[in-house]
């Protein structure tokens, strides 16, 4: 039977408030038949009274997802169903109906609302008396570390908001709330929460627009109603990013809101932020994003979210002057819990601290409840990713740092719990203070928060070291992927555009974030500037600005810039989603023309000594400025012995750009291929030509070898096929030997590490790819989960190997975790050689040392299994290939005449060919294997 198992749009099940142009369809459809192909998709949409509005008609095509909305502009605030119906090559159909999206408002379209302010503090801005040489000072070559936030002055209190209003006596059919914030807003309707989703709006470059939430409150409604907001910094306002500066975009909170009653009778009510609204102080002595809460529970207000509430002490609330935000729907999964869990201990250390370790590096915050407490009794909660070598609390993130700390005043009632709702914090640990009499484990709960994406990989091996390096992938994705992909929960939240470069083909793996980064790089391309350049962070909030343009004078670098080149590619090759590409090409366009023109421009300070030869090859080489380079590479020290961040930018940064710069324009030549841009497809394949040749001839000596012995160069330059293959030989028998002569360790940074193992096993060096993951010295990813890590860090060796000193630095960064992609490609053996999954490859990882590999990857046509294991000559697969998706499997040194008839008659050059099903297929190795 042919069945349509899941229906999105917009990556969401019935979402509401969505931006009304075009709407994006997926599903994904089973069959209990083999070999199927889904031959045929109608998509029908219509409005709630039947009325057709769009047919897609009868379309041959295998696709299921990516198929967008091209009927009659749709109406803004309007439900529609949509009707599925699929057939396949096997006769059978399936129809599935019932499905529902609901728009937004159109874009431009006038609010009735107006954007209102409660009355409050203005914190002045930290932002102009900030002295660029401090920042210099402060930089240090050793690591990004947060300036300037010795304590938390300038912080602000959450404000409370409320508006009651009564309502006609009449048949109510529905109601939504349309609501936005500068800042983050906490809704509630007569005093039930409105939503689950958390930190709303979300992160976007509030200066080019603001994402707006819309939520279905028809059944919290009464006749005497009440709308309650508590309104919180956020990245608004609130200190933010490296440096903790603060009022990034504004100096006072803001909120916008409607709410929509509709009646039976056909009439509708609208009640909107105004005037009338009125707000007041609460509990919150400040509620900062990254600081963390001041609550003090003395000071609740009671029931002042609910209809007979005495306002006493409240002020009417500011009517800001109009001005005209750019408001947009949602269109993507919003961010929420996604965990709760269990702390492991609750204990005493040696020195009498107590401690809670939540097991785990989380992003999130804690729920507690304490029993009989002083009223007045302060409690602290301080979070920290990790402990000194003695078990005491340390702050892992920065010595003078005082953020990431809660504090509950209590109110002395016999039961209190508190949770945190406006800011999350990346800890495993929390040093609690002021708390008396017994306390238990059970009286914690942590709280993770994360953007709600599907997760994707399911990956074990058996090893359980390889198994836990996954979890710690996965965990630190997670922790990063909230509204934006973030570099690090605890120390910046900031969008790195580097992080994502390297990062986003492994974040496909892990989690279904196709809407989530389309939503990111829509703010990639707002935040790109007049010439191109693509900024290091996006959103490009002042504090980056000014840091840049202080301390680099520079706002872009290779590979952080390149990131909009790279990650549209890679997703769409994942996803089979054209739009990335459409959306995304004149972006893409800038940015290699501002580097080309930056290249060709740029003159290095030898240029007129140089020989004529050299000369002429300058404009091909991208070898001025600034560039992160391959940032932080491990044996690039100081004098003290640290990681020397700048150091490894200014070794590597000439050698890297101009390898991107290759690399880009040949990326980009195959996007213009796709999109049938003739001319732009063969300028950039030339151009791309002649930045290889130049390279060659600049950096590489005849012998193979680069100037500096630094294993990214090499890996680089293999990587994206910057030399002859003959060549390419003698660079990678270079690699080989500097990792084999580096004691069997890597030394590569944050843009070759993604790389370094696909390359070794490229060029035939699988055992050195081998001694590599499976490598428990320092720097190595085993070393960090023999070292209890469960998420992955930034540098290699925050736990120092020679003292076992625990050393600051951000303890989830899943940049390096970027060998997630290798691991899913080599050992469980899934690997993508079409668009989107329609045609793969698995060939379990038989030559890696274990024994059994299982796991799942669920694409967009459905989930590919696999499940391998070896004993002896015995090989056993068990595979799941998705309908309208055809694999190709390898069965390494297959004596055939083990195998049975079925896949012997499917065998060529060592492939069995098998479309959709599920297979169990076992064979021996040949006896000489
Ligand atoms: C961030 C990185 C980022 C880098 C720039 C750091 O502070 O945490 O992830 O890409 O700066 O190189």
């Amino acid at each position: 039977m042919l069945s349509i198992i899941d229906k999105k749009c917009m990556g969401m099940q019935n979402p509401v408030g969505i931006r009304p142009a075009r709407p994006e369809f997926s599903w994904i459809i089973d069959s209990d038949m083999h070999d199927t192909v889904q031959e045929t998709y109608q998509i029908q949409v219509r409005s709630l009274d039947g009325t057709l509005v769009w047919d897609s008609g009868s379309c041959s095509s295998g696709i299921c997802s990516a198929v967008f909305y091209d009927g009659e502009p749709l109406r803004p605030r309007t439900c529609y169903e949509w009707t599925l119906a699929v057939t396949d090559n096997h006769g059978q159909t399936a129809v599935r109906r019932g499905d529902l999206f609901e728009t937004g408002f159109s874009e431009g379209e006038p609010w009735t609302g107006k954007w209102i302010s409660p009355k409050q503090e203005v914190v002045p801005d930290a932002f102009c008396d900030w002295p660029a040489d401090k920042l210099v000072e402060h930089f240090g070559p050793v690591d990004f570390v947060g300036l300037d936030m010795g304590n938390p002055d300038g912080v602000a209190p959450a404000y409370y908001l409320r508006k009651s209003f009564g309502l006609l006596p009449k048949k109510r059919s529905s109601a939504r709330l349309y609501i936005t914030a500068g800042g983050i807003y906490d809704v509630s309707l007569n005093g039930k929460p409105v939503t689950d989703t958390l930190f709303n709006p979300g992160f976007t470059p509030y200066d080019k627009y603001f994402e707006y939430q819309t939520f279905d409150v028809t059944g919290l409604l009464e006749q005497e109603n009440v709308i309650g907001v508590i309104l919180a910094d956020g990245w608004y306002k609130g200190r933010n990013g490296i440096g903790g500066l603060r009022n990034l975009y504004g100096k006072q909170t803001k909120l916008l809101a409607e709410l929509h009653v509709r009646y039976e009778d056909g009439t509708t009510d609208i009640i909107a932020t105004d005037d009338t609204w009125i707000s007041s102080k609460g509990p919150y002595e400040y509620a900062d994003l990254f600081v963390g809460e001041f609550y003090d529970a003395r000071k609740d207000l009671g029931a002042w979210d609910c209809a007979g509430y005495i306002p006493k002490g409240w002020t009417a609330v500011t009517v800001l002057p109009h001005t005209d935000e750019v408001l947009k729907g949602i269109c993507a999964p919003p961010a929420g819990v996604v965990e709760h869990i269990r702390p492991a201990s609750v204990y005493r250390n040696d020195i009498g601290e107590l401690i809670l370790d939540m097991g785990q590096n989380i992003a999130g915050f804690v729920r507690a409840t304490f029993y009989n407490q002083e009223p007045g009794a302060h409690i602290v909660f301080e979070h920290t990713e990790m402990l000194d070598e003695r078990g005491h609390y340390m702050n892992s993130i920065n010595p003078d740092c005082r953020e990431l700390i809660d504090h509950y005043i209590c109110c002395g009632k016999s039961s209190e719990t508190y949770c945190p709702r406006f800011t999350f914090h990346g800890f495993r640990y929390v040093r609690i203070s002021g708390l008396k009499g017994q306390v238990r484990a059970e009286d914690f709960e942590g709280l993770v928060v994360a953007s709600r994406l599907d997760t994707t990989m399911d990956f074990q091996c058996s090893n359980p070291d390889i198994t836990r390096l996954q979890s710690n992938i996965f965990r630190s994705q997670q922790g990063n992927f909230l509204g934006i992909p973030t570099d690090c929960p605890q120390r910046e939240k900031a969008g790195w555009t580097g992080d994502v470069f390297v990062y986003s083909d492994t974040a496909s793996y892990v989690q279904d974030v196709r809407m989530f980064l389309k939503r990111w790089l829509e703010m990639v391309r707002m935040e790109q500037f007049a010439n191109g350049i693509v900024p290091v962070t996006v959103p490009y909030t002042k504090n980056y600005y000014y840091i840049q343009d202080c301390v680099f004078q520079a706002h872009t670098s290779c590979g952080w810039g390149d990131a909009i080149i790279e990650v549209p590619w890679v997703l769409y090759q994942q996803y089979g989603d054209i739009s990335f590409l459409t959306d995304n090409y004149d972006a893409m366009k800038k940015w290699i023309g501002y580097v080309e023109k930056e290249a060709s421009e740029g003159r290095t300070d030898d240029y007129e000594k140089m020989p004529l030869s050299q000369q002429e090859r300058q404009p091909y080489l991208w070898n001025t400025g600034f560039h992160y380079g391959d940032w932080s590479y491990p044996s690039c020290r100081n004098e003290k012995g640290e990681t020397d961040n700048l150091q490894s930018s200014i070794n590597t940064r000439e050698y890297v750009a101009t390898a991107l710069y290759a690399h880009s324009c040949e990326v980009f030549s195959k996007v213009a291929a796709v999109l049938s841009k003739d001319e732009d497809a063969r300028y950039y394949r030339t151009l791309r030509d002649r930045i290889c040749k130049a390279y060659e001839e600049e950096y590489i000596r005849p012998d193979g070898q680069f100037p500096l012995p630094i294993q990214g160069l090499y890996v680089l330059t293999l990587a994206m096929g910057l030399v002859s293959e003959e060549k390419a030989g003698l660079l990678a028998r270079h690699l080989n030997q500097l990792i084999l002569d580096n004691g069997g360790c890597l030394d590569t940074g944050f843009m070759s590490i993604k790389f370094l193992l696909d390359v070794l096993c490229r060029y035939g060096y699988t055992d050195t790819a081998k001694t590599l993951l499976l490598q428990e010295k320092c720097p190595s990813w085993l070393y960090e989960v023999k070292h209890d890590a469960t998420t992955v860090w930034s540098k290699w060796n925050a736990i120092q190997p020679e003292t076992g000193k625990v050393t600051c630095a951000s303890y989830n960064h899943y940049s390096f975790g970027s060998v997630g992609k290798w691991m899913y490609n080599y050992i469980l053996g899934i690997r993508n050689t079409g668009c989107g999954f329609r045609d793969f490859v698995v060939e379990p990882g038989f030559d890696y040392p274990f024994q059994w590999a299982c796991g799942s990857y669920h694409c967009v046509y459905g989930d590919i299994r696999v499940a391998w294991a070896r004993d002896g000559r015995e090989r056993s697969i068990d595979l799941t290939v998705p309908v309208s998706t055809h694999a190709l499997i390898r069965l390494k040194d297959c004596d055939t005449n083990s195998l049975s008839h079925y896949f012997k008659d499917r065998m060529k050059d060592g492939y069995v060919s098998l479309g959709s099903g599920t297979y169990h297929i076992c064979y021996q190795t040949r006896p000489e294997m």
